[in-house]
């Protein structure tokens, strides 16, 4: 049976030897190629799953890439919800002890074998997604294919001072781009998109519901749909999280928290509906979703922050001839379609909070309680002095 290979080393599970603690204040990143220098480097990391007190900032050996693998020195790396989930415990195998950070933005630090070495010194943005493909080669009978796998999710990520990550994914920044910008928007912007453009095909003139509108996914959402032209329909929480979604776009926005938004947008919409939904809370609020459709809507999942189990009327499926897709990150022309809207200035991910590395158990803490509108981003160059 053929097999496709993925350019995946073992080099990104480089936890041989157990860790010593050093402290991460007032020290400047390490330069590798300097002689003399110990290897090691600082990274967040969890050697068991549980509450954000296992983050822990540690010296970890430096990472080396493996064939056709390039080592960023890593200048920002964002949080998703997905680094909650990996260290509450995911029903998959990740690496452990394991460093989280889909999104890495930095500059080319090392080439391992077969890797352009042109590009080192090049500042990147890294596509998260490694063997996208899968879900195209999956499909043909009698191949057999590695499958999709995320950065800092399968390997080893960038809430780091250094990662390694296969080459063919890194993407150039333009001269000067802010690496937080880029790392903010690289898992978000291309989830947005795919969810959005080519899974909802979404189309000018329509209206769109996007739910967790603070969230990273959902408020890079709101500003691709704005700039298709679409009619916006956004819920979230809080009075401030209303003004931040309408400043990006959205053109009717709810309080989930003080407002019944379903029934608002039956009214709104003289009872039509909204023609696409695109969602990631879920269970709580699948019910509202269906009957906030118009005849023909399509609801987009790509997450189910508030559980698993929606729960839909059979009977409003079939009369509305609804469509309920499923939609996950993104090819890799896909991301170079968000990023491109990013380098050019079309939509910009809100960027909360750029912390030092030295403060991931926050960030996880800050980011699950909710209290985040857009991004966190950690940045392993700003260590405190
Ligand atoms: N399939 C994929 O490729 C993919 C990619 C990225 C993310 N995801 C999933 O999508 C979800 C969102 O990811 P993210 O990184 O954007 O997360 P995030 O930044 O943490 O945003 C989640 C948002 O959900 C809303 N929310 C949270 N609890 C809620 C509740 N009880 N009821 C209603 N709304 C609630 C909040 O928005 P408001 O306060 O504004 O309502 C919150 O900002 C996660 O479940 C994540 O795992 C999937």
């Amino acid at each position: 049976m053929p097999r496709v290979a993925v350019a995946r080393s073992d080099s990104l599970y480089f936890f041989g030897t157990p860790f010593r603690r050093r402290a991460s204040q007032g020290r400047s990143i390490p330069n590798l190629t300097e002689k003399g220098r110990f290897p090691k480097v600082l990274a967040a990391v969890f050697h068991k799953n549980g509450g954000p007190e296992v983050v822990k900032v540690e010296d970890v050996p430096v990472p080396r890439p493996g064939v056709a693998q390039f080592r960023i020195r890593v200048e920002a790396s964002s949080m998703n919800h997905l680094d909650l989930w990996m260290r509450r415990g995911l029903p998959i195998e990740i690496p452990m002890p394991h460093i989280g950070g889909s999104d890495i933005a930095g500059t080319v630090d090392e080439a391992g074998g077969g890797a352009d070495r042109t590009r080192i010194g090049r500042r990147v943005v890294v596509d998260p997604s490694i063997m996208y493909d899968w879900y195209r080669l999956a499909r043909i009978p009698g191949l057999d294919v590695e499958p999709f796998q995320v950065i800092g999710e399968h390997t080893q990520g960038g809430f780091a001072e250094f990662a390694v990550v296969p080459a063919a994914n890194v993407v150039e920044l333009p001269d000067g781009f802010p690496a937080a910008t880029a790392a903010a928007a690289a898992l978000a912007g291309v989830t947005a998109w795919r969810g959005l453009m080519s899974r909802g095909c979404l189309r000018e003139g329509e209206r769109v519901l996007i739910t967790g509108a603070s969230g990273g996914v959902s408020s890079m959402a709101v500003q691709f749909a704005d700039a298709a032209g679409a009619e916006v329909f956004a819920v979230t929480s809080s009075e401030d999280n209303v003004r931040r979604v309408r400043a990006l776009g959205a053109h009717h926005v709810f309080d989930r928290t003080t407002t019944d938004w379903g029934r608002e947008i039956h009214r709104m919409t003289g009872r039509r509906g909204v023609d696409l939904c695109l969602d990631s809370v879920g269970e709580a609020i699948w019910p509202q979703l269906l009957r906030a459709l118009a005849v023909g809507g399509r609801l987009v999942s790509f997450g189910a922050t508030t559980g698993p189990a929606g729960k839909i009327d059979i009977r409003l499926l079939f009369w509305r001839q609804l469509s309920i897709l499923g939609s996950t990150m993104g090819t890799r022309a896909e991301f170079r379609e968000a990023m491109d809207m990013v380098f050019r200035g079309v939509v910009t991910p809100p960027v909360h909070a750029v912390l030092p590395l030295s403060e991931a158990r926050r960030a996880h803490e800050l980011l699950e309680a909710g209290n985040v509108f857009g991004k966190l981003v950690l940045a392993p160059g700003s260590e405190p002095a």
